[in-house]
C-alpha cells in the first residue's frame, strides 16, 4: 500500500526540516554578501577593546586577546573557554567581531554568564552531532559515536572525562553512522549498529574496545537498519528491533561468538519506536512511524499504538493493550516502581500526551500532559526517581525548554532551560549525580555539551 497525501501533517518534521533549511540559506546567503561587501569597503584597522567581563563568581576570565585572528580585512570569532573540571563551575568566553563603523573593525571580548543557572555549559566536541549516541563506558568516561553533521553522517568518534572536562577524538569507526545505536556490552566494549550512511541502511555492527581505542568488525545482522532499538539483555545478548525502511524483524547478538540470529518476528513494523528493560527482563516496545507501517492518518491512528512485549527466554512477541495514542520519536522510561512513562513525540494528536504503563495490571493510563509539546526530546530517570525531560523539537524548532515529571503528585514542573536548543541529542547521567546533554545542534558548536546538576 502506498502512502497517502494525507498523511503529511504527521510526516511534516522532515518536510517543514528542509524548508526551514532553504530559509536559513537564503539569509547564509544574505549573510555572506554582506560580509563580502563589508571586507571590501571596511579598512583594516583592528581596535582591540574590552568591553565587558561578566564572570561567574567562582572562575576568573581568560581574555587571550593574541588568538584573535586577522584575516586580511576579516577577523574571526575566537572562543576561548575555560572549563572547570568540577560540575559547579563555569565561564564561557566569547570573543565577537563587529563593524561598528565604516573604519573600524571593534572586537568585544565579552565573558557570557550562562543564561541557565541549573545548566553549564562545557567545552566543545569536536563535531557538531545530531542523532548521534552516547555511552557512559565503565570507567566514567563517555564515548560519543558518529550522527549527522550538515545532512552527512560521520564515521568520527569522541570520548569526554568528566572529571578534566576535555573531549578527544579517538579512532574512528569503520563505516559513516548516523541514527544508528549503542550498547555498553557486559565486558565494557560498545557495540554499535547500523545506522543510515550516504542514505543506505547499514547492516553491519562494530565493537569499540576503550583499552586501546580501536573499534572491531563483527559479523553483519541480517536486515539494515536505522532508527531501530538495541537493548542488552539480561544474559548479556543485545536485541535489536525494526528500523530500516519498515521491517518487524528482530535479531539478538551473541557476544560470545559474535554472531547475529534471527528471533521471531515482531507483530508490525516499526521505526522511531522505543524499547525499555522492564524489571522482569521482558522487553516493553512502544509506538512506530506512520512510514514504517506505510499507513494513512486514519490507518495510523489506530495501528501506530500497538505495544508488545517481548520475553527473551521463550523468544516470543506478547501482545498487550493498546496505548491511547499513536506516536513515534516520543520517549519511554522505566521509573524506579517499574511503570513505564511514555512522554510527547509526534503523534495523530497534539505533542503534550504522556501515558504510564503498569506491568502489573498489563494496562496504559494516560497521565499528566506535557507543559511543552515534543518529540525528539529525550528523558532521563533521576536518582530521586523524577524524570527529566529536555528538549526536541516543539513547532519545528529546537527547544531548550525542560520539565521535571514527578512520580508522586504526577505533576510535570517547567524548570531551568538549557542554554540551547537541542533535539536529536543524548542525555546520561555521570559521575552518578550529574546530567551530560550532548549535541543535537545543527549550528553554535560551542554549545555542544551542558551540564545539569539535579
Ligand atoms: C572554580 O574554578 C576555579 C578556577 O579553576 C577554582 O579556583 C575554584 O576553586 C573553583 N570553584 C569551585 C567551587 O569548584
Ligand atoms: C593564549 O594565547 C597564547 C598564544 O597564542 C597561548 O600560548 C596560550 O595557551 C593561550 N592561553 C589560553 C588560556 O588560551
Ligand atoms: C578566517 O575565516 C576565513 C573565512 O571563514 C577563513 O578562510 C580563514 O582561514 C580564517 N582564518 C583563520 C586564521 O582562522
Ligand atoms: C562544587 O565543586 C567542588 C569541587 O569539585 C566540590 O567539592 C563541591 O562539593 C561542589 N559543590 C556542589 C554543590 O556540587
Ligand atoms: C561573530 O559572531 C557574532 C555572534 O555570533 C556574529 O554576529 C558575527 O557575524 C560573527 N562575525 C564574523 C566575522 O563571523
Ligand atoms: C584492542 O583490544 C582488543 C581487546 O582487548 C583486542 O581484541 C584488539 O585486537 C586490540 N586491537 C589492537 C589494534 O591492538
Ligand atoms: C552463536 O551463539 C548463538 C547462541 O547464543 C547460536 O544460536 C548461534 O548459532 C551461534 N553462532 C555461531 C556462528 O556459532
Ligand atoms: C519474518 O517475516 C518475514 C516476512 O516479513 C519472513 O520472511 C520471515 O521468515 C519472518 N521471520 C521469522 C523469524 O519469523
Ligand atoms: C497481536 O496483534 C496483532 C494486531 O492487533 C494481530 O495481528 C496478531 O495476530 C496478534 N498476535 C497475537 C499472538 O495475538
Ligand atoms: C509536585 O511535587 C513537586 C516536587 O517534587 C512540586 O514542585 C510540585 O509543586 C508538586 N505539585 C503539586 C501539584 O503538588
Amino acid at each position: 500500500m502506498k502512502a497517502a497525501t494525507s498523511q503529511t501533517n504527521i510526516f511534516s518534521i522532515d518536510t517543514l526540516r528542509k524548508n526551514l533549511g532553504k530559509k536559513r540559506l537564503v539569509w547564509l546567503s544574505i549573510g555572506i554578501i554582506i560580509v563580502i561587501v563589508a571586507a571590501t569597503i571596511i579598512p583594516a584597522t583592528l581596535v582591540l577593546t574590552k568591553k565587558s567581563s561578566t564572570t561567574l563568581a567562582t572562575v576568573g576570565t581568560t581574555t587571550n586577546s593574541t588568538t584573535l585572528t586577522t584575516d586580511g580585512t576579516t577577523v574571526n570569532n575566537t572562543t576561548l573557554s575555560t572549563i572547570r573540571t568540577s560540575t559547579n563551575n563555569t565561564t564561557l568566553t566569547t570573543a565577537t567581531t563587529t563593524a561598528k563603523s565604516a573604519s573600524t573593525i571593534t572586537t568585544e571580548i565579552i565573558t557570557t554568564t550562562p543564561t541557565s543557572k541549573a545548566w553549564v555549559q562545557l567545552n566543545q566536541m569536536n563535531e557538531l552531532r545530531i542523532y548521534h549516541t552516547a555511552s557512559l563506558l565503565l570507567d566514567g568516561r563517555v564515548l560519543v559515536t558518529g550522527g549527522e553533521r550538515e545532512k552527512t553522517g560521520l564515521n568520527t568518534a569522541e570520548l569526554f572525562d568528566p572529571d578534566t572536562g576535555i573531549w578527544s577524538l579517538v579512532n574512528p569507526m569503520n563505516f559513516h553512522r548516523e541514527r544508528h545505536t549503542a550498547s555498553v556490552l557486559k565486558d565494557g566494549t560498545v557495540l554499535v549498529t547500523g545506522g543510515l550512511s550516504r542514505e543506505n541502511s547499514l547492516v553491519s555492527s562494530e565493537v569499540f574496545h576503550p583499552n586501546n581505542q580501536t573499534w572491531t568488525i563483527t559479523d553483519d545482522m541480517n536486515d539494515g537498519r536505522y532508527g531501530h532499538t538495541a537493548t542488552v539483555l539480561s544474559d548479556g545478548r543485545v536485541l535489536v528491533t525494526g528500523g530500516g525502511e519498515s521491517t518487524d524483524s528482530a535479531e539478538i547478538y551473541d557476544p560470545l561468538n559474535r554472531t547475529w540470529t534471527k528471533t521471531a518476528n515482531m507483530t508490525r513494523p516499526r521505526q522511531w519506536h522505543q524499547a525499555s528493560v522492564l524489571l522482569d527482563g521482558k522487553i516493553l516496545v512502544t509506538g512506530t512511524s506512520p512510514k514504517a507501517l506505510h499507513a494513512n492518518t486514519d490507518h495510523y491512528k489506530d495501528m501506530g499504538c500497538n505495544t508488545e512485549i517481548y520475553d527473551p527466554v521463550t523468544e516470543t512477541w506478547i501482545n498487550i493493550t493498546n496505548m491511547h495514542v499513536s506516536r513515534y520519536f516520543h520517549t519511554a522510561t522505566v521509573l524506579l516502581d517499574g511503570k513505564v512513562l511514555v512522554t510527547g513525540g509526534v503523534s495523530t494528536l497534539d505533542m503534550k500526551t504522556t501515558e504510564l504503563y503498569d506491568p502489573e495490571t498489563g494496562k496504559w493510563a494516560q497521565t499528566s500532559r506535557l507543559n511543552t509539546g515534543r518529540g525528539i526530546h529525550r528523558a532521563l530517570l533521576l536518582a530521586s526517581g523524577r524524570i527529566l525531560v529536555t528538549g526536541g523539537l516543539h513547532r519545528l524548532r529546537e527547544t531548550k525548554n525542560v520539565e521535571l515529571y514527578d512520580p508522586f503528585n504526577k505533576t510535570w514542573s517547567l524548570i531551568d532551560a538549557m542554554n540551547c536548543g537541542r533535539s536529536g541529542h543524548t542525555l546520561l547521567t555521570v559521575r552518578n549525580e550529574a546530567v551530560l546533554a550532548i549535541g543535537g545542534i545543527r549550528r553554535n558548536i560551542q554549545c555542544s555539551a551542558e551540564l545539569f546538576s539535579p
